[in-house]
This record gives structure tokens, sequence and C-alpha cells, in this order.
């Protein structure tokens, strides 16, 4: 999704923001664009495609300023192209950056056409930049213009913005869309994304919706919904810089597949002891609050909800409490089932997916018990909002491709199961075998990536073909729902997931040698079962590439068996996600795909 990154400095900014830029290119963009204050004039570059085009034309051009602003765009209204990469302008004067969706925008655009302003892009955002024009010629500066702005704008928004006539200060303004101040020594920047600023700050004020501010080098000043100047906290964020390093890998999510053992033991830190989870690891009077949960609701999207389909069995089993789960775009215009003992549990990797940030808005308005997040960005939306929350601590994933924040979004579920089982009381005894179980995850998690060299063996064998099936019963559905979308995603094979049973009754059909079937087959009370399912694939001449610990109960004359190592059944659906994981990386690598940043796809979908 789109990235804004603004500096106000002493120093040479055309650098400092194109390397923002290369920071949030993990978050999935086709354009780029810079406009910087020169010497009376303004200097504005666009770019469609990659940042490097951008700083080439940089280093051709050779601008030189001290205070602008940059973004990558991903598009939602009007095609990638030059003409709608961001910033855009209105009469050479006011240039802005937007992050977002206006909703009123086709209203706004009719009057300010019937104004005389002349719009080039087919995006949205333009008219930002006239409106902020327009108002200009009834306020005395662009802090002004930016809070008459924001009472006309229907949607979300993060903008950054900059006036020719002002070559010192920079206005922003945030709703409904992340945007963060970076305080430096003579410098002060924003960005969307704290990444951006990684090698620049690690002191940081978060907007709150409605908020506008004006920063300068030396200056910062934020106003609030009513226009009051207001003061907000100060944070001390340490943004990773290594996260932004790919190491020895040749991309960002191998990387990320092989720290899964130490961010799973991170996720664990501080939050189990002796046999059992610790209190209140959920914030303060969580415990209590658990112990009045008599349902669960999940809302997330993508790879977060198998997330919670997984965790969905473990409440079953584990905590006693039947759990309803909906993609987060669908859950609002369902009327859901809502009464007050049901837990609210928004699972967001990022904590400002659109449809998530929407659905929790929406449960706090209703008689939700409580809401509570499961998310890894402590700075996110969805990280203040819900009322209770635990940060997975992954680290950074800059990979498209979800993989440590899934396995981690599990292991916090799986804290999440014990919580709750404990505080009703129930099964203390298991309670404490999978709290055994977790400690030795991470050696069990290095086991399975060890099963790499197996799986680059067989990957040309599915590389070269055009779908994939995979199969999963029980807890291993949503595996096998989570394998099919990390092959399709980088590797743009169509792939889909059944519960085994389900084949005969219509997926059958598209078995040949042709189909690739990904079965994820450990030993448990349905693996007889899925055996038998196997069979009917085999009989009509699908290639078997089953993941599984009980080779004997298979008769695979033909196929390939992979052996997973052994550990406790409930954490299995966490261990069996990493052979799939690297099956679709090494797959989507012998494809050429752009895998870190797969068409059409973005990090944040900041949209709904
Ligand atoms: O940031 P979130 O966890 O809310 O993102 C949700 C989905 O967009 C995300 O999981 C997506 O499905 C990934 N690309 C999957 O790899």
């Amino acid at each position: 999704m789109c990235g804004i990154i603004a500096a106000a400095t002493d120093r040479s900014v055309g650098k400092l923001l194109i390397k923002g830029l290369y920071k949030m290119e993990y978050r999935g963009y086709d354009s780029a664009g810079i406009a910087m204050h020169v010497e009376g004039d303004v200097a504005h570059l666009r770019t469609l495609g990659k940042v490097n085009l951008l700083e080439d034309k940089m280093k051709s051009e050779k601008p030189k300023g001290k205070v602008g602003i940059a973004h990558t765009r991903w598009a939602t209204h009007g095609e990638p192209s030059e003409i709608n990469a961001h910033p855009h302008q209105s009469n050479d004067r006011v240039f802005i950056v937007h992050n977002g969706i206006i909703e009123n925008y086709l209203d706004l655009k009719n009057e300010l056409t019937t104004q005389g302003y002349t719009f080039y892009s087919k995006t949205d955002s333009e008219l930002i930049a006239h409106l902020l024009d327009h108002f200009l010629k009834t306020n005395d500066s662009l802090l002004k213009a930016m809070q008459s702005l924001k009472n006309k704008l229907e949607g979300a928004y993060a903008i950054a913005a900059l006036d020719q006539k002002d070559p010192d200060n920079l206005v922003l303004a945030r709703n409904r869309s992340p945007l963060v101040i970076g305080l430096g020594k003579k410098e002060n920047f924003a960005a969307s994304d704290p990444l951006a600023l990684a090698e620049l700050t690690k002191k940081f004020l978060i907007m709150e919706d409605g908020d506008v501010a004006r920063i300068s080098s030396n200056q910062v000043e934020i106003y609030d919904e009513q226009d009051k100047l207001t003061n907000r906290e100060e944070l001390s964020i340490d943004v990773n810089a290594e996260a932004s390093s790919k190491g020895n890998f040749r991309h960002y999510m191998e990387k990320e597949i092989f720290e899964q053992p130490g961010a799973i033991l991170n996720t664990l830190d501080g939050r189990i002891g002796g046999e059992d989870v610790l209190d209140n690891i959920f914030g303060e009077g969580s415990s209590d609050l658990l112990a009045k949960v008599k349902r669960v609701q999940i809302v997330a999207c993508g790879t977060a909800l198998h997330a919670g389909r997984v965790a969905a069995n473990w409440f079953s089993a584990i905590s006693g409490l039947p759990t309803q789960m909906d993609y987060a775009s669908e859950y609002r215009y369902k009327n859901p089932y809502i009464d007050e003992d049901t837990l609210l549990i928004a699972i967001s990797q990022s904590g400002e997916t659109a449809d998530t940030l929407a659905a929790l808005r929406y449960a706090k308005e209703k008689d939700y018990l409580a809401t509570l997040g499961i998310c890894n960005t402590p700075t996110s939306s969805l990280a203040r909002e819900a009322d209770y929350l635990l940060l997975t601590n992954a680290g950074q994933e800059i990979g498209v491709a979800s993989t440590k924040c899934f396995t981690t979004q599990l292991v916090a579920l799986m804290l999440l199961t014990l919580a709750l089982a404990k505080a009703s009381g129930k099964n203390p005894r298991l309670r404490g075998r999978i709290i055994e179980a977790l400690r030795t995850l991470p050696e069990k998690i290095s086991d399975a990536l060890k099963l790499k060299s197996d799986i680059v063996d067989f990957a040309p064998e599915i590389a070269n073909k055009d779908n994939a099936l995979f199969l999963g019963r029980g807890i291993f559905y949503p595996i096998a729902k989570e394998g099919a979308l990390k092959l399709k995603e980088i590797s743009y094979i169509h792939a889909e997931a059944y519960p085994a049973g389900e084949l005969k009754h219509g997926p059958l059909a598209l078995i040949d040698e042709e189909m690739p079937v990904v079965a994820i087959a450990p030993e448990y009370e349905l693996a007889e079962k899925l055996a038998s399912n196997l069979e009917e694939v085999k009989a009509r001449g699908g290639a078997l590439y089953v993941f599984g610990n009980a080779k004997e109960k298979l008769d695979l004359s033909t196929g390939r068996y992979i052996s997973m190592p052994e550990c406790d059944f409930l954490l299995t659906p966490i261990l069996y996600s990493i052979p799939l994981q690297i099956l679709s990386y090494e797959v989507a690598l012998l494809r050429g795909t752009d895998i870190d940043q797969p068409r059409n796809l973005a990090k944040s979908v900041t949209v709904e």
C-alpha cells in the first residue's frame, strides 16, 4: 500500500527521502514521487515503477533542498502511471502526498471543476491539492487551509503537504490512516510507517484521527480535532534497522521463514511461567475479564484469519468455548450475533488493515464483553484501540507473504486459549503439557526448517504446473488453506484448499497427472480417513506430496513423502506451516516472480 515520508531538515533532504521510500518498498507500490523546496521553487519528480528509477531521475536532475515530501503509490483510483503518481500539485503552489481513500471525491471534484480547477490524474488524491489551493485564497497559511480541508473530506487519509510560498514548513493531517511524526535534532520527519524513519530517530509522536500538524526543522505543532493546540505523548520506538536488510538471504520472505524459531521465543518471552500461562498478559485486569467469556467472535483477513480458524479449534477443545469467525470485510454487513458475554478478537500483523479496523470499531460500538487485539505492530491503530492486546513481537515482517507473523499469531492464540482455560479452571494438566510443548517448539521449528533440501528437490515438479490442491482435515484444514494462499500469492499458481473429505463432492473432477496435491497427514484420529482420501487422488493419477509422521499408514508407492519432526499434536498446525512456506518460496523462486512484492498485492491493506 501507499507510503509517505516527509522531512524538514537542516541538511540536504533528497537522499533521506529516497532512503525512506526504499524502506517502504515492502508495502507494495507501482510508482513513486518527490516534491521538495528548491530556492523559491518546488522540484517535482515522479516515475512509474520502482524507487530506483526515481533515484536515477534525482541523480540526473540534482534538485537541492531541505524540506520535502515523498510517496510510493499503490493504485486504487486510476491505473499505475506517472500522471497518477504522487505528489499531486495545484497551480504549482500546493504539493501533496496522500494515503487512503476520499469517499466523497466525485462531489468534491465536480465542485472544484466548476471553480475552474483542471484535473490531470484519475486519482481521488489530486483534489486535495486543489482544495488546499482553494482554501489558501481565504486563509493565510497552509495549516489553516488544511484545517478547513478536513471539514470537507470524507474517508480515510494521511496527508503531507507543502506550500511553495512557505519554504520552511510542512503540514500534515490524519484520519483513519496511520501517520507518525519523528523528532530529530534540528530536523523533524513524518511517515506513514515508522520503518521509513528507522535510521533517523527513535522518538515518535503518533498523530490521532482529526489531528493536523505543522512541522519545520525546529518546531512541531499538533492541533486536535477541534483545532486546539495539543500535545501527543512522545514514544520511544526502536524500529529495528536490521529489519530493513536481507542479511545473507535472497529475499525478506526467506529470511523471515528462518527467523521463526527466534520470533516464537519472543512471543513466549515473559508470558509463560512454571506450568501455566502468566496472569494478565493481555493487559491489566485481563485475567478477570477472560473468566467472564462465554463465546468468542474472531475477525481478520487473509493469513490472520487462517490463524483464527486454527484457534477456533483450540478454543473449543481446550477452553470449552464456541467461536464464530468472519472475514473482517464481511462481518459488519451480516447483522452479527452479539451478546454481552462474547469476546471479540481482531487479529492483524500490521494492525492497520482497513477491514479489520472497521470491524473492531464497529464491535466497540456494540455490546461485546470486550475487544482483544493480536497484533505485531505496537504503534498501530489496532494496538491502540483494542481494549486488550497481545503483541506477537515477531519483529518487522517485510515480505508481503506473511510467515513469521502467522506462526507467532498462532502461538499468541494458543496463549489466549490457555489463558481462557485457566480463567475458568479448565484442563490444568493439559495446560501444563502444552506449556512444556511450547517451550520446545522453537527447536522443533528449527528441525522443520532443515527439510528445505528435500523440498528443493521436488519444487520443480510443482513449479511447472498451473494448479495445485492442498488437503487437510480438522485442525489442518486452515493450514492447508494457508499453504494454498502462500503458493498462489507468490508463485501465481492457482491453488485451492479443501478438507480432504470434500474431495469427492466436486474437486475430484479436477484430478489428473497435471494436478499436484499437497496433503497434511500427521498421525491423528483422522489419519486413516485422510489416507482413504489420498487413495482417491492416487487412483486418478494425481501427484501426491504428503507431509506427515506415519508413513507406514499410507500406501505411497507413488508420490513424495516428507517426514515431519514429532511434536505435541495440539501444536502441529504451527509446525506443519513451515514446510508449506518453504515450498511456496522455492516454487516462486523457480518461477522467477517478485517474491517479496508479488504483483497487485500490498503488505498493509489500508483501504476497504
Ligand atoms: O496485516 P494483516 O495481518 O491484517 O493482513 C491481513 C492480510 O492482508 C494478510 O494476511 C495477507 O493475506 C498476506 N499477504 C498473506 O500472506
